[in-house]
């Protein structure tokens, strides 16, 4: 059974799916007699709705009936390359001073890095002097960070597992990553900084790749994919927004800037989209993927490339540094 998001003529979105399963469930609560006339009339609508749906694709249920452990797809995710990123996205670390400013480590502090990808700026708190760990979903990510003699982990930061055994905690460039559940990350640190801990971080910020974001959701648009914004894998969270979380958590915030950073490509657009877009362009038939990149690319040469070829990203950061009460 093909269950998924690829192709140029994709299944239902995942609002359209969650609905067919709603009618299921409904059809179920009625077979055991608890269901009211209200509650009949809204399953006969949706019926209606769950045949158009099945004319218009067939491609969740097998032979008509929705397995017992069936879910909705999942979008297709982020993809890390250690490679690929160290020869398109070099410039996400060597633009990490200011963050590493922020975190000012000292000699003998223990310091977590949350999301230390490759660990290249992992290796620059270490040479302060501090002991760092390092932590990051990814595998390959991981032994890269591994490689360079870091001391690496392969956590979610979903689910950090640490209690008050860190000075500060650092994180550059990932956090936006972490769009799924924002709130169960920021606890986790919390647990894992000691008293009177700091949190010293760099994250995309509101309106960060907006143009880019637009063009990849237009041009998917036109790839027929129902849904294109369900897709976008980053949380781009404005100030008072973060900052507020963090407040939730017990963090006093010492400093929160959102920051507009125009971003040189030095690989292009073409190596900024396949080391970053992966979610959109894995929603596109394989032998249409190349097309489809060139098609974001030659839409954003007006807005992103300058008169002698040189691309720039609408790059927006949130920097900030809070600290746990002593
Ligand atoms: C753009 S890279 C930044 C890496 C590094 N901090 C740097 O400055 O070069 C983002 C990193 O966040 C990691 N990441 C994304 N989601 C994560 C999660 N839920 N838990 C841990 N790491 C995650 C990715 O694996 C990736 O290595």
């Amino acid at each position: 059974m093909s269950v998924g998001w690829r192709g140029l003529k994709p299944g239902p979105s995942r609002r359209e799916v969650l609905a067919r399963c709603d009618v299921l469930s409904c059809c179920e609560g009625f077979s055991n007699g608890r269901t009211e006339w209200v509650t009949l009339n809204i399953i006969f609508r949706r019926l209606l709705w769950a045949q158009a749906l099945d004319r218009r694709s067939r491609l969740l249920f097998y032979d008509g009936q929705m397995p017992a452990n069936a879910l909705p797809p999942e979008p297709p995710a982020q993809e890390w390359n250690s490679h690929r990123y160290a020869e398109n996205a070099r410039f996400v670390s060597d633009l990490g001073q200011a963050a590493f400013d922020l975190l000012n480590p000292q000699a003998g502090e223990r310091i977590l890095d949350l999301g230390c990808g490759d660990g290249a700026l992992t290796e620059k708190i270490t040479a302060a002097g501090a002991e760092v760990l390092g932590v990051d979903a990814s595998a390959d990510m991981v032994a890269a960070a591994k490689q360079r003699g870091i001391d690496a982990r392969v956590m979610d930061a979903y689910s950090l597992n640490f209690n008050s055994e860190f000075d500060a905690v650092f994180s550059n460039a990932a956090m936006h990553w972490m769009k799924r559940d924002p709130d169960a990350v920021v606890p986790g640190v919390r647990r894992a900084l000691k008293p009177g801990g700091r949190f010293a971080a760099e994250m995309g910020g509101h309106g960060c790749v907006a143009a880019i974001t637009v063009a990849l959701c237009a041009t998917l648009e036109k790839y027929g994919v129902a849904d294109p914004a369900s897709l976008i894998p980053w949380y781009f969270p404005t100030a008072d927004d973060y900052c507020e979380r963090l407040e939730r958590t017990g963090f006093q915030v010492e400093y929160i800037a959102l920051i507009p950073r125009p971003t040189p490509l030095p690989t292009g657009m073409r190596g900024w989209l396949e080391t970053f877009a992966i979610p959109f362009t894995n929603s596109v038939a394989e032998e249409g993927r190349a097309a489809f990149l060139d098609a974001v690319t030659e839409r954003l040469r007006p807005a992103l490339c300058d008169e002698k070829g040189r691309w720039t990203a609408d790059y927006m950061r949130l920097r900030f540094l809070a600290r746990v009460a002593g």
